[in-house]
């Protein structure tokens, strides 16, 4: 099976046509699609598996792996799932395909929906989302309509649209989204050359990704292509972490002999983070996540805001850069290192989410040192920002060689 696998991909390497080179329509054979399907695709998936040794450093392991899904086109794991799911919208003869989002889902949405002939609209929490994402979806010209509420109230919002027959769903619920994003497993396993890596971690916002992940890997595993699957952990922003609370408490249970998934999770009604692509209180996929977690033998944790934005900095040092929602691995590795769960030797893959430019005002406060949980908000106290361990502040010379060269010097 492998070597058909492999040859098959061996002949769409040499051909030109596009669905051939889109990482997700060269998996055909692994979609619900036919051979005639009007695909979409904007050359979506084919992302890096980058050595990050700095980072494997820090986080006390001897090797690191990356698997940067902000290069896909419009710089999110997003693409993967909407290349999917608009072929979809039109195979269904969908008008409108609407979406709530932190941002990303939103940008991906408007650029595959433009290619379809399709109108977007986007429902986004006002004031919540960061500014590049926000030009993305307009430059895509999709319907921005900016909600007084966050991304939870915005999801509910598009649940109660899902009765409109005019209206087709975007969001992770849909399930061919998870359909699209699943393909990341093959390419991953591919660029392993199918071994299989002991630990995959990804972050957690509305558990879409990790739900996706998870079904990529079994179905790999039901044909044989793999003989096990891949621990796969989950890691969430500190503030906005209702599924790392469940999963704490279903370890517990999981020692008095009690596995079983629980019918509701509680939310966070507040969340908070910076990491604002992952500021998400409800997420609607839990279940599908959790199931996918358990079976594979992994966790679900949360890091706290420093610790997102150190290891943002650090995959930064790596020369690689991240959005910092994305951060959140490399942070969670750290832990789960520190926790024994991870030994130093095993073989870790961590997923980057998101571009670095997704969010630079947060880099740029990072480096100033000006970083803190409620920057923007309306307490009467400004809040302490936290330590950047690993600020690189500018600095200001006179625009003379002499000086730029003492630079250089209090520099070695
Ligand atoms: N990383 C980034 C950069 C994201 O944009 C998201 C989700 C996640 C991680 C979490 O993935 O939701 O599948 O668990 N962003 C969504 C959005 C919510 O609207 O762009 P998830």
């Amino acid at each position: 099976m492998r070597k058909q696998w492999m040859a098959r991909r061996a002949l769409r390497v040499l051909s030109e046509d596009p669905r051939d080179a889109s990482g997700v329509w060269r998996y055909l054979e692994m979609l619900p699609f036919e051979k005639d399907a009007p695909f979409v695709t904007l050359f979506e998936g084919n992302t890096p598996l980058l050595e990050a040794p700095r980072s494997a450093a820090y986080c006390g392991l001897t090797s690191l792996r990356l698997k940067h899904q902000g290069y896909n086109p419009t710089g999110s794991f997003k693409d993967t799932g909407m290349a999917a799911a608009l072929t979809q919208a039109v195979i269904s003869g969908a008008r409108t395909a609407v979406c709530a989002s932190t941002g990303n889902t939103a940008a991906s949405l408007s650029a595959y929906a433009a290619r379809s002939g399709l109108r977007a609209a986007i429902l986004l929490p006002r004031g919540q989302v960061s500014s590049s994402k926000l030009a993305q979806s307009l430059d895509y010209g999709a319907l921005v309509l900016e909600i007084d509420g966050n991304f939870d109230a915005c999801m509910r919002l598009v649940q109660e649209l899902s009765d409109d027959p005019e209206i087709y769903i975007a969001n992770s619920i849909n399930p061919f989204r998870i359909e699209g994003q699943k393909t990341v497993a093959f390419e991953l396993l591919e660029q392993c050359q199918w071994r299989v890596p002991h630990h995959v971690v990804v972050p957690g916002g509305n558990m879409g990704n990790s739900a996706a992940l998870g079904k990529g890997f079994q179905e790999l595993l039901d044909l044989g292509m793999i003989d096990r699957l891949p621990r796969l952990s989950v890691v969430q922003a500190e503030g906005a972490a209702p599924l790392a609370r469940l999963f704490a408490t279903l370890a517990l249970q999981k020692r008095a002999g009690d596995e079983l998934i629980p019918e509701r999770l509680e939310p966070v009604d507040n969340p908070q983070t910076l990491a604002t692509a992952i500021k998400i209180g409800a997420p609607v996929s839990w279940k599908k996540a959790l199931r996918a977690v358990l079976r594979a033998g992994g966790q679900i944790i949360s890091v706290t805001e420093q610790e997102i934005a150190d290891a943002k900095a650090m995959i930064g040092r790596d020369g690689i850069g991240c959005e910092p929602a994305s951060a959140t691995t490399v942070a969670g590795v750290q832990r789960l290192v520190a926790a024994g769960q991870i030994a130093r030797t095993d073989d870790v893959v961590g997923v980057l989410t998101g571009h670095a430019l997704k969010d630079p005002d947060y880099m740029i406060r990072y480096h100033e040192g000006t970083l803190s949980l409620c920057s923007g908000g309306k307490e009467d106290r400004p809040p302490e920002p936290f330590a950047g361990t690993f600020r690189n502040n500018p600095k200001r010379v006179p625009a003379t060689k002499a000086a730029i060269l003492a630079s250089l010097e209090g520099e070695r």
